[in-house]
């Protein structure tokens, strides 16, 4: 099976198990806008709670907070996003469906790669073990060819970015012969800038001035009370403000389920340094937070940084924590040292001084920021994309099983009877009860074992606790692995902490405070 045919697959599951559902359904849904079902929910308030503990707890100097959806919309002026939260948006005049121009070169380019790429995979497998990439890459002539021309595309379209310069856009996707994929044709409007920021209006009078936007970052929510956390919190620099929450983008082109949303959330920390020290604390978080990503269990092999040459005015270091999804390598976090642009901005646009007093040296500063940004439903994906399973068994059955990381799954423990009667389900409700002030429990005692065996795996639940005669008579239960699918006998005076050293947040937090310091 192929990645596409498997992420159709992990939609459709998705759904049928109630992970997530199309928003307001029964109205044939609303683009890019998703509801969590009530395994989803869990999901992510335990994906949230692994990164709120990991940057509150285990941080003495990270406090969160959580700042109102609505801002002065002032904050938008200063922050940028008035005037530069675009998109360069064209639309095919036959299909009259609407695209982002930036997206229709990019996905250009990336075919130019993959012929690249092809080239090199059929001449590895031609030459075997005598093959040497790098001539290869170097003397063959239709590589060289496609290199040329991408290089050449690559600076050109870079330009046109940068320079904001949209007739240029329109000439690379015209010159390329760049075609809608649903008309297949080339006939294109020009290309327009659109802003992403969703806006309403505040009261009941409406007039410009009452103007407001659904904030489409969480960060600027942070920015404008760094001064009340600084205070209030006796905080001393270096130090970090961290807060999750909904963020909104009207995106032109949503697509791929819930990697790019309208209604998102974000989960976001920005740690405020002395100017000049940005760059090492810009280190320091890159490694915290692909040790935090690594420390789930999730291969190596999944991430891969991606540091940015083309940097935003205001930054002076960029770079993305990349997953492998199912279509590819994306973006699932970015670290970015930002400089003093905020504050300063809000500074000027506010009239009220934005500075750190550092008693020791008796100096003040505008302190320069590394951000740490995620997106939460965007780390929701590439978790269950990395544990959405089709295994074949050796007995020839197959099963779908999601290997969720232990301490993220939304079910812990599934309680199963092995019949229906001989006291069995009692002895489980006892059991269950024992365990749900612990851990998330879900008791079952319809159908065969190994059918409610294949029902766990299907939601990701890492234990299955069955109860059978052994447990009336001795107290013994049988704990049966999602992964392994191998069982051990436990004593039930045993049960509790056998199950908290196996789905417990904390021994994985405990690791990661090794990490925490050792970079700096
Ligand atoms: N404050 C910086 C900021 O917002 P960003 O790269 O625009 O930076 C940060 O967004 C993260 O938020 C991304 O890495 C991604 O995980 C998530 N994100 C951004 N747009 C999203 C969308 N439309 N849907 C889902 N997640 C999104």
């Amino acid at each position: 099976m192929n990645q596409e045919e498997l992420f159709k697959n992990l939609i459709s599951h998705c759904k049928e198990y109630g992970f997530i559902f199309p928003s307001s359904e029964i109205y044939d849904g609303l683009a890019a806008v998703y509801d969590y079902g009530q395994l989803g929910v869990l999901l992510k308030n335990n994906i949230r709670d692994y990164w709120w503990r990991s940057m509150v707890q285990l941080h003495e100097n990270i406090v969160g907070i959580d700042a109102a959806i609505f801002m002065h919309p002032t904050v938008w002026k200063a922050s940028g996003h008035v005037d530069a939260f675009n998109d360069p948006l064209i639309d095919n005049k036959d299909s009259k469906k609407r695209y982002r121009a930036d997206q229709l070169i990019e996905e250009h380019l990336q075919k130019i790669q993959d012929k690249i790429d092809k080239e090199i995979d059929k001449a590895a497998k031609r030459f075997g073990e005598t093959f040497n990439r790098q001539l290869f890459i170097e003397t063959n002539a239709r590589v060289v060819e496609y290199k040329q021309k991408l290089n050449s595309l690559h600076a050109r379209y870079n330009k046109a970015m940068n320079e904001n310069n949209l007739a240029e856009l329109k000439a690379i996707i015209e010159e390329e012969k760049i075609v809608c994929p649903i008309s297949g044709t080339c006939n294109w409007t020009d290309v327009r800038q659109f802003n992403l920021m969703f806006s309403t209006q505040i009261g009941s009078v409406s007039n410009e001035s009452d103007t407001i936007y659904l904030r489409p970052e969480t960060a600027q929510g942070i920015f404008v009370n760094f001064l009340n956390v600084y205070k209030t919190g006796r905080m001393k620099v270096p130090f970090g403000i961290a807060q999750t929450g909904k963020a909104f983008r009207n995106e032109i082109v949503a697509r791929q389920f819930i990697f790019r949303m309208r209604e998102f959330e974000q989960m976001e920390m920005q740690f405020f340094v002395k100017p000049g020290d940005e760059l090492q604390w810009f280190d320091y978080w890159k490694k915290i937070r692909l040790e935090w990503h690594k420390a789930l269990g999730i291969p190596d092999e999944y991430y891969r940084y991606h540091d940015h040459e083309k940097l935003a005015h205001y930054a002076n270091a960029a770079t993305d924590i990349e997953f492998r999804f199912p279509f590819g390598f994306k973006e699932l976090e970015g670290i970015h040292s930002r400089t003093d642009f905020d504050l300063s901005a809000h500074q000027q646009y506010s009239g009220k001084k934005l500075q750190y007093f550092d008693a020791e040296n008796n100096e003040s500063y505008v302190p320069y920021v590394i951000e740490t940004s995620i997106g939460l439903d965007r780390m929701f994906l590439a978790v269950l994309s990395y544990a959405y399973n089709e295994e074949k068994l050796n007995d020839g059955t197959q099963r779908i099983v999601l290997r969720i990381p232990y301490i993220l799954a939304p079910i812990k423990v599934a309680i199963l009877p092995l019949v229906k009667r001989d006291g069995m389900p009692e002895k489980a409700s006892e059991i269950m009860k024992m365990l749900q002030p612990y851990f998330y429990c879900q008791y079952d005692e319809k159908d065969t074992i190994g059918r409610r065996y294949r029902r766990q795996d299907a939601i990701g639940t890492p234990l299955c606790v069955t109860i059978d005669q052994v447990t009336l008579e001795q107290d013994i239960v049988t704990v049966r692995h999602r992964d392994t699918m191998k069982q051990d006998n436990v004593h039930l005076s045993e049960l509790k902490n056998y199950i908290y050293q196996m789905v417990a947040i904390e021994p994985t937090l405990e690791k990661l405070n090794q990490y925490a310091g050792i970079f700096a």
